[in-house]
């Protein structure tokens, strides 16, 4: 066999399928578009899935990739097998043909047996197949037309020959191609093909029959057109291609586990946990490089744990290998040396990869530190106590409140031979979940009556104020607590619902209208809008005047100036966005945002606090976009020509087939819902307010518009009026002033502490005239009420230099903390020790210390029993 580079097994696929009539097609991102059933692109064929499932109609009937994987997390999940054997990755490059209702079974075999035999050249002797146990068509295949002999074709269950990309979506029978590596490789003496999992016989190609879609019951259902779905690992099949033991020691990983080798200093292959750990951190850094490339940064939920997970298990085998210091950022470079230039997505992205790799591990160096230490004392407890077990409530304090990972204390668990109550902890966790739940409040009605249901879908809300604020329409229902009712009467309150409203609810943000709603025989005052169903606006309303009743017509009439100033805020929100973006870089994405009258909140994924530049340069440029007074152009169309015009479509955020496009001068394309003003102009003026962290990743910053940020301004301005007259000083001396107070003031402190000094000196002379001598030993014994540990050690000194012989025990209270201290000369050092007695002194006053045997300190908590311990330290010289 002759030996192929990773690159050119890459692009010797790609041009065989090119060669059959098939489209190269790019890898798409990590993270699937518009898919939250999946948590990453698993497959090849994930780009595609609406091909395979007929919801789309492919442009192109045959086509091939090289697509970007990860399997970590969801359904097909190999983190925990990543470092134990040699073929399993969290990231991995699948290559792949597919066929869109064209070719089926039978080229797709002879395809894939062409590929292996004629141009990978792989030794016939050495390949075996397997198909679907009922797959009888398949088998006849490689029987008969290949020629493969029966003893060569395996029938195997549905656990490893029916392929699902997940619990649902499309799916099919399948059929494997295995490479005998040899004998050497094997595991037992009954290694074989389906019974047993070694790395003798690896798969090196699925070829997936997609005949099926699976729905959530399980259900399956014929697809209108039998596809080709395929799937070959490249790392896999260079391992064979270039004859090495794994996929680790292919020219597409090695020079990762190399570079970890080096850093540690130990010889990969020296022992089977240091290798381990090597082969982790080369899987994982790959896996962290493309995953911060396509958008994704650390965080406690979804994909975001996922990258944490993976930065921080690899950073805990680096420690393992001895290496302290933060240093995956560091392995950077060597995957794009390796990868970069079919992958561009990493060479441009370098900077911001590398910042968030250091930044997450030295988060994990602070909590691993702390938590590492809670739970040893914890482990040295429960050993001491004769137990076997880390009980589930403490598991979960470490991981609530210390951040500690459970896949850490299950590791150091182990190494201690103890087990864990996963059980109990997974319970806590459960609960936690469900009070955070239940602490949500959405809009949304929780119990919808069947009446209510019944309305929803016979005469739904429309909402027409996108174009008006005022508008005629008929009560439909009104509903007092859960229940509907006929009409309701001045003085109570209700909510309100109508066939037709220009008062927009509560969504994406933007706070509900409030208004009036007037008939001939009623006044309401409408303080709130809502969604009550999906259908359903509700309008949360009292009755000022008459009555309402189902059936009337009545004039809706939204607060026209509280409703303008939200547009306000909302398109400035847009334009906020795609500045952070701009300034920050592209992984900024929207986490969250409120928008009130001139007000707004901004939530979003950012691994730092902004800099003052870049916060002043982002107030610019939306200001500037302001300025240019651009129109806003308000859309519909089908989703995908949304993304092809650059919109940013919010994730985790499901989309119907035709959205709403918000354009504001071409700068800010965004699927939105909301209601925004006519140019960028009309929001007048825009101020940050503020900017802080609201959890890790993400960040918050508020803002000011139109007659808010006047408010604002002429705040900050009274400010200035205000201090110039306190500090009687014009406008433009008032910083000078300033300084020159605050020298002042410091100067009159050291005065201060001059003469305090004097003072406490004359209080320690005092003291130590009046202290006792027991055996010729002056022994001091005070509590100085100001004292800091600094302070106390400074009197120690004076005393000792003073006093001959001495020892002295001081407590000192400064800033609500006591500390404690206890001092000899030197020529008792022989027969007493401070740092010993200390620990005897300590206790009493609840605290703790130790030290060298001329000095020891500590500090302490409760001075109720200081008389016994000043008494318990004189009678250490009384014999
Ligand atoms: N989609 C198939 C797999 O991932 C080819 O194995």
């Amino acid at each position: 066999m002759s030996k192929w580079t990773g690159k050119e097994i890459r692009e010797a696929f790609l041009k065989f399928f090119e060669d059959k009539g098939h489209l190269r097609v790019k890898s798409s991102p990590l993270i699937p578009k518009n898919d939250p059933t999946l948590l990453f692109t698993n497959a090849g064929m994930v780009q595609f899935k609406d091909y395979f499932l007929g919801k789309e109609k492919p442009p192109f009937k045959r086509a091939t990739s090289c697509q970007k994987c990860m399997r970590a997390g969801g359904k097909h999940n190999d983190l925990e097998n990543v470092g134990k054997t040699g073929r399993h990755h969290t990231f991995f490059e699948m290559l792949g043909n597919f066929s869109f209702g064209d070719y089926f079974k039978k080229e797709a075999i002879e395809f894939a047996w062409e590929l292996v035999t004629k141009v990978f050249k792989l030794p016939e002797e050495r390949l075996y197949v397997s198909v679907y146990e009922k797959d009888d068509e398949a088998f006849e295949i490689w029987n008969k037309v290949i020629g493969l002999p029966e003893n060569k074709i395996y029938r195997l269950g549905e656990k490893d020959n029916f392929w699902a990309m997940g619990d649902t979506g499309p799916c099919g029978p399948c059929s494997e191609i295995y490479y005998d590596r040899g004998e050497e490789f094997a595991c037992g003496e009954n290694c074989e093909i389906g019974t047993c999992d070694c790395d003798r016989y690896l798969e090196i190609w699925n070829l997936v029959f997609m005949q099926y879609e699976r729905d959530e019951s399980g259900k399956l259902t014929p697809l209108a057109h039998p596809s080709i779905d395929t799937g070959m690992g490249l790392e896999r099949i260079a391992s064979v291609l270039q004859n090495v033991p794994s996929n680790y020691e292919t020219d597409l990983i090695f020079p990762l586990v190399k570079w970890a080798s080096d850093l540690s200093g130990i010889p990969y292959g020296k022992d089977e946990k240091s290798s381990t750990s090597m082969r982790v951190i080369a899987d994982h850094l790959r896996a962290l490089v493309f995953l911060i490339a396509d958008g994704v940064l650390p965080s406690n939920e979804g994909r975001g744990y996922v990258l944490r997970r993976i930065i921080r298990r690899a950073s805990r085998h680096g420690r393992l290998l001895g290496i302290e210091k933060p240093f995956l950022y560091r392995g950077i470079e060597k995957v794009i040396e390796i990868m970069g230039d079919v992958y561009p997505e990493i060479v441009e992205n370098k900077e911001l990869i590398k910042k968030v790799a250091l930044k997450e591990e030295e988060r994990f160096s602070r909590t691993l530190e702390r938590g590492l230490y809670i739970l040893q004392e914890l482990i040295e407890k429960l050993k001491s106590n004769g137990e076997d077990t880390i009980p589930g409530e403490e598991v979960f304090k470490l991981y609530d409140t210390f951040g500690f990972p459970l896949d850490l204390i299950l590791e150091v668990a182990n190494d201690e031979n103890l087990k864990v109550d996963v059980a109990g902890f997974e319970k806590l966790l459960a609960e936690q979940k469900e009070r955070a739940r239940k602490a949500w409040k959405g809009g949304v009605q929780k119990v919808i009556s069947p009446e209510l249901q019944k309305l929803s879908e016979e005469s739904p809300s429309i909402f027409i104020g996108y174009d008006h604020l005022e508008g005629i329409g008929k009560v439909t229902g009104i509903l007092k607590g859960e229940n509907l009712v006929e009409e309701v009467k001045e003085g109570e309150e209700a909510i309100i619902i109508l066939d037709k409203t220009p008062f927009y609810p509560e969504k994406g943000g933007q706070v509900g209208d409030t208004g009036i709603i007037e008939g001939s025989n009623c006044y309401c005052e409408v303080l709130d809008t809502q969604n009550i169903t999906e259908n359903l606006i509700g309008h949360q309303a009292t009755v000022k005047r008459g009555i309402i009743k189902v059936g009337d017509v009545v004039n809706a009439i939204v607060n026209e100036e509280r409703r303008k100033a939200i547009m306000r805020a909302h398109t400035a929100t847009h334009l906020l966005h795609k500045a952070l973006r701009e300034v920050l870089g592209n992984h900024v994405k929207q986490a969250g945002s409120l928008v009130l009258p001139d007000r707004l909140r901004f939530d979003f994924t950012h691994f730092e606090a902004p800099t003052e530049e870049e916060l002043r340069a982002v107030e610019e440029t939306v200001y500037d976009w302001i300025l240019k007074n651009y129109p806003v152009k308000v859309e519909e169309m089908s989703y995908d020509e949304a993304l092809e015009r650059g919109a940013i479509a919010l994730f985790g955020e499901k989309y119907g087939d035709v959205v709403r496009v918000v354009d504001v001068g071409g700068v800010s394309i965004e699927l939105c819902g909301g209601t925004h003003v006519e140019r960028s102009g009309d929001i007048g003026f825009f101020k940050l307010t503020s900017e802080s962290s609201i959890s890790s990743g993400t960040r918050r910053v508020e803002a000011v518009v139109g007659k808010e940020a006047f408010n604002y301004v002429e705040e900050k301005e009274n400010l200035i009026k205000n201090l110039r007259k306190v500090l009687q000083s014009p406008e433009e001396q008032l910083l000078q002033k300033l300084q020159k107070l605050k020298e002042e003031l410091k100067e009159k402190e050291r005065e201060l502490e001059k003469v305090r000094r004097k003072l406490a000196t004359a209080e320690v002379n005092q003291i130590v005239e009046n202290a006792p001598v027991i055996n010729g030993i002056k022994v001091v014994t005070a509590k100085l009420d100001g004292f800091g540990g600094k302070e106390l050690a400074e009197v120690a000194d004076v005393i000792r230099n003073k006093a001959g012989t001495a020892a002295v025990m001081l407590v000192g209270i400064k800033d609500g903390k006591a500390s404690l201290l206890i001092a000899l000369t030197k020529d008792l050092t022989d027969r007493f020790k401070a740092g010993e007695i200390i620990k005897e002194i300590a206790p009493i006053l609840e605290g703790r210390g130790g030290g060298r045997p001329d000095m020891a300190q500590g500090g302490v908590q409760n001075l109720t029993r200081l008389e016994e311990a000043f008494s318990e330290f004189r009678k250490n010289f009384e014999n």
